[in-house]
């Protein structure tokens, strides 16, 4: 008999063909729609390895169902939809895909970042409504992004690679992080700073760090308050490291000038998420890695880590 693996979304095939020589390879064959949670633990009771993504909740009852289970290997890097502590117990491994997304993610951020500043998605809505009536001396003036200050919590790779990015507009950066990264310092002359005095300084603040239980909530209302009135947030990590409902706050009062969000705490954001009527917020549906070969990229990492894990071999990538 041969191990089955199945596949949360549908795929591109050719990813899929060299798992299906060899495996017995099951697939939920909707690109855009999660599969639903029932079929979901039917399918994980004969299945030897899981291919997820974020939306998919890997947790207790699922792995308790999953007698036969030896890997999991999710479509991204982060990997908050997985519970690794139950996988640790269960001798269960979990791989996630660093690295090929790394640029990719910080282009999404870049962009993000001065599309916020410079109000673009309003204005181009402008345009397409008939709303470009006249130019106006003072319509749809931003922020500068040029020689500001950019601050970045979370200065892991993709962190980095926005700070590079940083320094072609002439930015001065801060960072915060767990650890110190004296080779980036000395290298491109980032600047360590106490989340505070990144809040208080930075013209543009980055939100990079992983999703943890100490990242749930890091920026509240206290830390909203500590940034300029001029400053701008932008949230490429995960929805919940944000509290959203002083992030509206501060946004409607004026104590932040602007936010850009690629991430929300409930995805896909329901309508009635009252960020989405305030003008200053330019909202994206979390697509930092979402370009072809990246995505591809990816793919080619979790499918190579199953064919590992069930021929026996130490996959890369391991999280647990
Ligand atoms: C996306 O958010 C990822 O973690 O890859």
């Amino acid at each position: 008999m041969k191990q089955r693996i199945f596949i949360t979304r549908k795929l591109d095939d050719g990813v899929l063909a060299p798992l299906r020589e060899k495996f017995d390879v099951r697939m939920w064959e909707s690109e855009s729609e999660s599969v639903p949670r029932d079929i979901l633990l039917q399918e994980v009771a004969e299945v030897d390895a899981l291919w997820t993504v974020l939306a998919d909740n890997v947790d207790r009852e699922l792995f308790e169902m999953a007698p036969k289970l030896k890997v999991v290997s999710n479509l991204a890097v982060g990997h908050n939809n997985i519970d690794l502590e139950v996988a640790k117990e269960r001798g269960i491994i979990v791989t996630n895909t660093p690295g090929v997304l790394t640029e990719t993610t910080a282009d999404l951020t870049f962009g993000l970042l001065l599309a916020t500043a410079r109000r673009l998605m309003e204005a181009e809505n402008d345009v397409r409504t008939g709303n470009w009536t006249s130019w106006s001396p003072m319509g749809y003036t931003g922020m500068d992004v040029g020689g500001a200050t950019l601050g970045i919590v979370g200065m892991g790779r993709i962190g980095e690679a926005v700070a590079r990015r940083a320094k072609g507009f002439d930015m001065r950066i801060l960072y915060h992080n767990r650890s110190r990264k004296m080779d980036a310092e000395v290298e491109h002359g980032f600047e360590y700073v106490e989340l505070d005095a990144l809040l208080g300084e930075a013209d543009f603040v980055v939100i990079l760090a992983p999703y943890t239980p100490e990242t749930v909530g890091m920026i509240g209302a206290r830390e909203l308050g500590l940034m300029k009135k001029t400053a701008v947030l932008i949230n490429v990590a995960r929805g919940a490291i944000v509290d959203e409902v002083a992030l509206y706050d501060a946004l409607k009062n004026g104590d932040i000038w602007a936010a850009g969000l690629d991430v929300f705490t409930t995805e896909p954001v329901p309508q009635d998420n009252p960020l989405l009527i305030l003008p200053n917020v330019t909202v994206l549906p979390h697509i930092g890695s979402a370009s072809i070969t990246t995505r591809l990229g990816m793919m080619k990492l979790n499918g190579q880590a199953i064919m590992d894990v069930l021929e026996g071999r130490e996959p890369e990538n391991r999280v647990v």
